[in-house]
């Protein structure tokens, strides 16, 4: 009796799991996921180490409530102002969209250079790190001009001025700046070739390349592991005493240049 149950309830396993095996047979995604979810991390990690997957929290909050935004959002100079105002005054929740979407921008920024600064201190950036952190500093210059791009999109005053001095700041660059100045306002004046290209770049450019850099750089974390505290014993550029701890596939164990494996 309880061996006809037992083989009833396997049965039933299978018809469940019946959905992932048939991904897996297909796709590996199924083991990558698993790979991703029970890789190994030192011990000795800390708060200090969630600053990166903050930041990911962060921009995706950006890109859900950008989103949003551009279902009542008109990128045009006679209406732009007024289609924020319906956002804030009528649309059920968009002034908590709004709001989020645009202190959102500021934390995604402080949060970056907080891990920056983790990332620093621990010196998680040398060797084999470096691309990982030329990834990141690509993130951050991209973010910025993210706030940039987006700070015109409301046309009012405070927008529009902003915009001046921003683009007039580039225009006053040797050699590009006059041409960099041209391309970023669509022509001699702000106007409405600036706000479509502005809301272009905004909400089609900088954030295909970013989550395209965001998907690099975790990439390259999964593949070269996280560091630990500069004062663990096994933080990156240490030699670590006893035999070397048994390898898996896909990870390269960080090491000084010319050093043994630890
Ligand atoms: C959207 C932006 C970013 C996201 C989502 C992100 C995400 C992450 C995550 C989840 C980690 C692993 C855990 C951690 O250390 O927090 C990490 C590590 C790392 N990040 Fe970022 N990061 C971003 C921006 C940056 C920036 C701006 C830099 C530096 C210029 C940077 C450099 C690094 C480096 C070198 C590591 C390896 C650290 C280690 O192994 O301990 N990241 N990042």
């Amino acid at each position: 009796m309880a061996k006809r149950k037992q083989g009833r309830l396997h049965h039933l396993v299978q018809i469940l799991l019946y959905p992932l095996t048939w991904l897996e047979e297909r796709s590996g995604l199924v083991g990558g996921v698993k790979y991703f979810l029970f890789r190994r991390v030192p011990s000795d990690i800390s708060w200090g180490h969630t600053l990166g997957s903050a930041a990911l929290t962060a921009f995706i909050v950006q890109a859900v409530t950008g989103v949003i935004l551009a279902m009542y959002y008109t990128p045009d100079p006679n209406s732009a102002y007024e289609s924020i105002r319906h956002i804030t005054d009528d649309v059920t929740l968009g002034w908590l969209v709004r709001g989020m979407h645009r202190w959102g921008a500021s934390v995604f920024i402080i949060l970056l250079f907080l891990h920056m600064g983790r990332v620093f201190l621990y010196g998680a950036y040398k060797y084999p790190r470096e691309l990982n952190w030329i990834v990141g500093a690509l993130i951050l210059v991209l973010g910025m001009m993210e706030g940039f791009f987006g700070y015109l999109l409301p046309w009012d005053q405070t927008a529009y001025w902003a915009t001046v001095v921003g683009v007039n700041l580039q225009a006053t660059g040797p050699f590009v700046g006059p041409f960099l100045g041209d391309i970023l306002r669509g022509g001699a004046e702000i106007g409405p070739d600036t706000l479509a290209r502005f809301y272009s770049l905004h909400m089609l450019v900088l954030p295909g390349a970013l989550i395209g850099l965001i998907l690099l750089h975790l990439y390259l974390v999964v593949r070269l592991g996280v560091t630990s505290p500069p004062w663990s014993p096994g933080a990156a550029g240490k030699e670590r005493p006893g035999p070397p701890p048994p390898k898996r596939a896909g990870l390269v164990e960080p090491k000084p240049r010319g050093s043994r494996l630890r």
